[in-house]
Protein backbone atom coordinates (compact mmCIF):
# COMPACT_ATOMS: atom_id res chain seq x y z
CA UNK A 1 0.00 0.00 0.00
CA UNK A 2 1.46 3.61 -0.93
CA UNK A 3 -0.63 6.91 -0.03
CA UNK A 4 -3.80 4.40 0.48
CA UNK A 5 -3.30 2.60 -2.84
CA UNK A 6 -2.93 -0.72 -3.28
CA UNK A 7 -0.61 -1.57 -5.37
CA UNK A 8 -0.15 -5.45 -6.68
CA UNK A 9 2.51 -7.38 -5.19
CA UNK A 10 5.45 -6.96 -8.45
CA UNK A 11 9.02 -7.50 -6.87
CA UNK A 12 10.14 -4.11 -7.03
CA UNK A 13 6.58 -2.54 -4.97
CA UNK A 14 7.21 -5.16 -2.03
CA UNK A 15 7.93 -3.94 1.81
CA UNK A 16 11.10 -1.60 1.58
CA UNK A 17 11.23 -1.86 -2.52
CA UNK A 18 8.35 0.63 -2.92
CA UNK A 19 9.85 3.29 -0.92
CA UNK A 20 12.96 3.10 -3.38
CA UNK A 21 10.69 2.50 -6.57
CA UNK A 22 8.96 5.71 -6.12
CA UNK A 23 11.72 7.90 -6.07
CA UNK A 24 13.54 5.87 -8.83
CA UNK A 25 9.80 7.13 -10.80
CA UNK A 26 10.32 10.42 -9.24
CA UNK A 27 14.33 10.73 -10.54
CA UNK A 28 13.02 9.01 -13.83
CA UNK A 29 15.08 10.77 -16.38
CA UNK A 30 12.85 10.84 -19.30
CA UNK A 31 13.83 11.86 -22.88
CA UNK A 32 12.19 14.44 -24.70
CA UNK A 33 11.07 11.80 -27.09
CA UNK A 34 9.50 9.69 -24.78
CA UNK A 35 6.14 8.53 -24.83
CA UNK A 36 4.49 7.42 -21.60
CA UNK A 37 0.85 5.53 -21.70
CA UNK A 38 -0.83 5.59 -18.77
CA UNK A 39 -4.41 3.28 -17.85
CA UNK A 40 -6.15 2.24 -15.45
CA UNK A 41 -5.83 -1.45 -15.28
CA UNK A 42 -8.16 -3.09 -17.86
CA UNK A 43 -8.33 -0.23 -20.00
CA UNK A 44 -6.67 -1.98 -23.41
CA UNK A 45 -3.39 -1.21 -22.09
CA UNK A 46 -1.53 -4.10 -24.03
CA UNK A 47 -3.71 -3.16 -27.16
CA UNK A 48 -2.80 0.78 -27.08
CA UNK A 49 0.97 -0.19 -26.33
CA UNK A 50 1.01 -2.30 -29.65
CA UNK A 51 -0.77 0.39 -31.69
CA UNK A 52 1.75 3.04 -30.89
CA UNK A 53 4.46 1.11 -31.32
CA UNK A 54 3.80 0.30 -35.02
CA UNK A 55 2.73 3.65 -35.86
CA UNK A 56 6.57 4.60 -34.85
CA UNK A 57 7.90 1.53 -36.44
CA UNK A 58 5.83 2.28 -39.54
CA UNK A 59 5.32 -1.17 -40.11
CA UNK A 60 2.40 -2.83 -39.49
CA UNK A 61 4.08 -6.19 -37.49
CA UNK A 62 3.60 -7.19 -34.25
CA UNK A 63 6.58 -6.45 -31.92
CA UNK A 64 8.68 -8.57 -29.36
CA UNK A 65 7.99 -6.38 -26.88
CA UNK A 66 7.05 -7.98 -23.53
CA UNK A 67 5.14 -5.13 -22.33
CA UNK A 68 6.13 -5.44 -18.48
CA UNK A 69 10.06 -4.11 -19.16
CA UNK A 70 8.35 -1.03 -19.75
CA UNK A 71 5.77 -0.68 -17.02
CA UNK A 72 7.54 2.09 -14.12
CA UNK A 73 6.42 -0.04 -11.31
CA UNK A 74 7.58 -3.37 -12.45
CA UNK A 75 10.66 -3.02 -15.17
CA UNK A 76 14.50 -3.09 -14.61
CA UNK A 77 15.44 0.87 -13.97
CA UNK A 78 18.07 0.72 -14.93
CA UNK A 79 17.54 -1.37 -18.19
CA UNK A 80 14.76 0.86 -19.18
CA UNK A 81 17.44 3.83 -18.58
CA UNK A 82 20.17 2.20 -21.32
CA UNK A 83 17.25 1.02 -23.62
CA UNK A 84 17.72 1.66 -27.39
CA UNK A 85 14.62 2.02 -28.61
CA UNK A 86 14.29 4.90 -31.19
CA UNK A 87 11.40 6.19 -29.21
CA UNK A 88 11.45 4.61 -26.00
CA UNK A 89 7.09 3.48 -25.27
CA UNK A 90 6.65 3.65 -21.49
CA UNK A 91 3.88 2.74 -19.29
CA UNK A 92 2.44 2.63 -16.22
CA UNK A 93 -1.23 2.26 -14.16
CA UNK A 94 -0.13 4.30 -11.24
CA UNK A 95 -1.90 7.39 -10.34
CA UNK A 96 -0.68 10.64 -11.71
CA UNK A 97 -0.47 12.23 -8.46
CA UNK A 98 2.38 9.96 -7.96
CA UNK A 99 4.35 11.01 -11.08
CA UNK A 100 3.65 14.75 -10.38
CA UNK A 101 7.29 15.28 -8.89
CA UNK A 102 9.02 13.92 -11.66
CA UNK A 103 10.12 17.49 -13.21
CA UNK A 104 10.57 16.59 -17.20
CA UNK A 105 6.90 14.96 -17.18
CA UNK A 106 5.99 17.69 -18.51
CA UNK A 107 8.15 17.74 -21.44
CA UNK A 108 6.73 14.81 -22.44
CA UNK A 109 3.88 13.85 -24.44
CA UNK A 110 1.30 11.13 -22.48
CA UNK A 111 -1.50 9.19 -24.03
CA UNK A 112 -4.09 8.31 -21.71
CA UNK A 113 -6.09 4.86 -22.75
CA UNK A 114 -9.71 5.34 -20.68
CA UNK A 115 -12.30 2.32 -20.84
CA UNK A 116 -15.96 2.76 -20.00
CA UNK A 117 -15.63 1.56 -16.16
CA UNK A 118 -18.47 -1.15 -16.30
CA UNK A 119 -16.60 -3.29 -19.03
CA UNK A 120 -13.04 -2.06 -16.86
CA UNK A 121 -15.05 -3.08 -13.48
CA UNK A 122 -15.56 -6.60 -15.01
CA UNK A 123 -12.57 -6.99 -16.87
CA UNK A 124 -10.31 -6.68 -13.82
CA UNK A 125 -12.83 -9.02 -12.03
CA UNK A 126 -11.59 -12.11 -14.57
CA UNK A 127 -7.76 -10.40 -14.77
CA UNK A 128 -8.09 -10.72 -10.81
CA UNK A 129 -8.89 -14.50 -10.43
CA UNK A 130 -5.52 -15.31 -12.58
CA UNK A 131 -2.93 -12.83 -11.38
CA UNK A 132 0.12 -14.35 -9.57
CA UNK A 133 0.48 -10.41 -8.15
CA UNK A 134 -3.41 -10.30 -6.96
CA UNK A 135 -4.11 -13.06 -4.91
CA UNK A 136 -5.86 -11.13 -2.32
CA UNK A 137 -8.20 -10.49 -5.19
CA UNK A 138 -9.25 -13.90 -6.48
CA UNK A 139 -13.15 -13.29 -4.89
CA UNK A 140 -16.75 -13.64 -5.58
CA UNK A 141 -18.02 -11.08 -8.09
CA UNK A 142 -19.83 -9.41 -5.94
CA UNK A 143 -17.46 -9.15 -3.49
CA UNK A 144 -15.21 -7.84 -5.97
CA UNK A 145 -18.06 -5.18 -7.25
CA UNK A 146 -18.18 -4.29 -3.36
CA UNK A 147 -14.48 -3.24 -3.74
CA UNK A 148 -14.87 -1.63 -6.95
CA UNK A 149 -17.91 1.01 -4.67
CA UNK A 150 -15.26 1.40 -1.42
CA UNK A 151 -12.10 2.19 -4.28
CA UNK A 152 -10.29 -0.85 -2.30
CA UNK A 153 -9.01 -2.38 -5.79
CA UNK A 154 -5.23 -2.19 -6.56
CA UNK A 155 -4.48 1.31 -8.01
CA UNK A 156 -7.06 2.76 -6.31
CA UNK A 157 -10.38 4.52 -7.31
CA UNK A 158 -10.60 4.40 -10.95
CA UNK A 159 -12.68 7.84 -10.60
CA UNK A 160 -9.56 9.30 -8.94
CA UNK A 161 -7.09 8.50 -11.59
CA UNK A 162 -9.48 9.20 -14.55
CA UNK A 163 -10.34 13.04 -13.26
CA UNK A 164 -6.59 13.66 -12.22
CA UNK A 165 -5.41 12.88 -15.85
CA UNK A 166 -8.46 15.34 -16.97
CA UNK A 167 -7.33 17.62 -14.57
CA UNK A 168 -3.99 17.85 -15.34
CA UNK A 169 -4.71 18.07 -19.00
CA UNK A 170 -6.21 21.40 -18.41
CA UNK A 171 -3.56 22.38 -16.13
CA UNK A 172 -1.61 22.44 -19.33
CA UNK A 173 0.56 18.67 -19.36
CA UNK A 174 0.98 17.01 -23.03
CA UNK A 175 -2.15 14.29 -22.71
CA UNK A 176 -4.08 12.99 -25.00
CA UNK A 177 -7.13 10.88 -24.63
CA UNK A 178 -7.89 7.94 -26.26
CA UNK A 179 -11.00 5.98 -25.73
CA UNK A 180 -11.51 1.79 -26.23
CA UNK A 181 -14.49 1.84 -27.61
CA UNK A 182 -13.56 4.60 -30.32
CA UNK A 183 -11.43 2.45 -31.14
CA UNK A 184 -13.56 -0.58 -31.58
CA UNK A 185 -16.18 1.12 -33.44
CA UNK A 186 -13.59 3.83 -35.29
CA UNK A 187 -10.03 2.22 -35.72
CA UNK A 188 -9.57 4.31 -38.77
CA UNK A 189 -9.93 7.87 -37.66
CA UNK A 190 -8.94 7.61 -33.91
CA UNK A 191 -5.66 5.82 -34.98
CA UNK A 192 -5.18 8.62 -37.51
CA UNK A 193 -5.21 11.35 -34.69
CA UNK A 194 -3.33 9.09 -32.55
CA UNK A 195 -0.42 9.34 -34.93
CA UNK A 196 -0.81 13.36 -35.30
CA UNK A 197 -0.53 13.85 -31.55
CA UNK A 198 2.51 11.79 -31.86
CA UNK A 199 3.74 13.68 -34.85
CA UNK A 200 4.49 10.52 -36.71
CA UNK A 201 2.61 10.96 -40.34
CA UNK A 202 0.73 7.47 -41.31
CA UNK A 203 -0.74 6.74 -44.52
CA UNK A 204 -4.45 5.27 -44.74
CA UNK A 205 -2.83 2.52 -45.25
CA UNK A 206 -0.70 1.67 -42.67
CA UNK A 207 -3.29 2.40 -40.67
CA UNK A 208 -5.92 -0.27 -42.25
CA UNK A 209 -2.86 -2.72 -41.63
CA UNK A 210 -2.61 -1.63 -38.26
CA UNK A 211 -6.14 -2.53 -37.49
CA UNK A 212 -5.23 -5.93 -39.01
CA UNK A 213 -2.61 -6.80 -37.49
CA UNK A 214 -3.76 -5.59 -33.54
CA UNK A 215 -7.23 -7.08 -34.06
CA UNK A 216 -8.38 -8.95 -30.90
CA UNK A 217 -7.82 -12.25 -32.45
CA UNK A 218 -4.57 -11.76 -34.25
CA UNK A 219 -3.33 -10.52 -30.89
CA UNK A 220 -4.62 -13.03 -28.66
CA UNK A 221 -3.11 -16.12 -31.12
CA UNK A 222 0.28 -14.39 -31.21
CA UNK A 223 0.92 -12.46 -27.70
CA UNK A 224 0.95 -15.27 -25.57
CA UNK A 225 4.08 -14.83 -24.03
CA UNK A 226 2.94 -11.43 -22.91
CA UNK A 227 0.50 -12.85 -20.66
CA UNK A 228 2.56 -15.26 -18.64
CA UNK A 229 4.38 -12.83 -16.45
CA UNK A 230 1.01 -13.03 -14.60
CA UNK A 231 -0.62 -16.16 -15.39
CA UNK A 232 1.83 -18.87 -15.84
CA UNK A 233 -0.84 -21.06 -17.65
CA UNK A 234 -1.52 -18.37 -20.16
CA UNK A 235 -5.77 -18.53 -20.58
CA UNK A 236 -7.09 -15.91 -21.70
CA UNK A 237 -5.43 -13.17 -18.80
CA UNK A 238 -5.06 -9.93 -21.38
CA UNK A 239 -7.14 -10.85 -24.24
CA UNK A 240 -10.36 -12.55 -22.95
CA UNK A 241 -13.43 -11.18 -24.78
CA UNK A 242 -12.45 -7.69 -26.12
CA UNK A 243 -15.75 -6.42 -26.67
CA UNK A 244 -17.79 -3.19 -25.45
CA UNK A 245 -20.73 -3.66 -23.00
CA UNK A 246 -19.86 -7.29 -21.20
CA UNK A 247 -20.85 -5.56 -18.06
CA UNK A 248 -24.25 -6.32 -18.91
CA UNK A 249 -23.74 -10.10 -18.26
CA UNK A 250 -22.27 -9.48 -15.12
CA UNK A 251 -24.44 -6.59 -13.26
CA UNK A 252 -27.85 -7.34 -11.76
CA UNK A 253 -30.05 -3.89 -11.43
CA UNK A 254 -29.18 -3.85 -8.17
CA UNK A 255 -25.66 -3.08 -8.71
CA UNK A 256 -25.92 -1.32 -11.89
CA UNK A 257 -28.34 1.10 -9.90
CA UNK A 258 -25.53 1.14 -7.30
CA UNK A 259 -22.61 2.26 -9.67
CA UNK A 260 -24.97 4.36 -11.68
CA UNK A 261 -25.26 6.36 -8.49
CA UNK A 262 -21.65 6.26 -7.76
CA UNK A 263 -20.45 7.33 -11.11
CA UNK A 264 -22.93 10.47 -10.89
CA UNK A 265 -21.78 11.44 -7.52
CA UNK A 266 -18.01 11.22 -8.68
CA UNK A 267 -18.07 11.95 -12.20
CA UNK A 268 -19.83 15.24 -11.00
CA UNK A 269 -17.40 17.73 -12.40
CA UNK A 270 -15.76 15.46 -15.30
CA UNK A 271 -16.47 16.36 -19.06
CA UNK A 272 -14.96 12.95 -19.92
CA UNK A 273 -17.96 10.98 -21.56
CA UNK A 274 -18.09 7.15 -22.07
CA UNK A 275 -19.84 4.60 -24.18
CA UNK A 276 -21.66 1.81 -22.31
CA UNK A 277 -22.99 -0.48 -25.10
P1 LIG B 1 -11.72 -7.92 -21.67
O1 LIG B 1 -11.27 -8.52 -20.38
O2 LIG B 1 -13.04 -7.20 -21.55
O3 LIG B 1 -11.72 -8.90 -22.79
P2 LIG B 1 -5.31 -4.22 -20.57
O4 LIG B 1 -4.42 -4.39 -21.74
O5 LIG B 1 -5.37 -2.82 -20.09
O6 LIG B 1 -5.01 -5.22 -19.52
O7 LIG B 1 -6.80 -4.47 -21.08
C1 LIG B 1 -7.25 -5.74 -21.41
C2 LIG B 1 -8.61 -5.63 -22.04
O8 LIG B 1 -8.48 -5.08 -23.36
C3 LIG B 1 -9.28 -6.99 -22.20
O9 LIG B 1 -10.68 -6.76 -22.08
C4 LIG B 1 -8.86 -7.34 -23.61
O10 LIG B 1 -9.64 -8.32 -24.23
C5 LIG B 1 -8.99 -6.01 -24.30
N1 LIG B 1 -8.19 -6.00 -25.53
C6 LIG B 1 -6.87 -6.23 -25.66
N2 LIG B 1 -6.50 -6.21 -26.94
C7 LIG B 1 -7.61 -5.94 -27.66
C8 LIG B 1 -7.87 -5.80 -29.04
N3 LIG B 1 -6.91 -5.94 -29.92
N4 LIG B 1 -9.14 -5.54 -29.40
C9 LIG B 1 -10.13 -5.40 -28.50
N5 LIG B 1 -9.94 -5.54 -27.17
C10 LIG B 1 -8.69 -5.80 -26.75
Amino acid sequence: VYQDVILPSFIPLREDGLEKRMKEITEFNFLDSDLLICGYPKSGNHWTQEIIELIINQKAELTQTVLPDLVLELCDIDNLQNMTMARRTLHTHLPLRFLMSNKRLDKIKIVVILRNPKDVCVSFYNHSKKDVFLKDFDIPWTDFFDKWTRNELPYGSWYRHVTEFEKAKKNGLDITFLHYEDLITQPQSTIKKLAEFLGIGCTSDLVTNIIKTTSFENMKQNKKELSKIFDPEGKGIIFRKGQVGDWKNWFTDAQNEVFDKQYKAEMNHSDLEFKFS
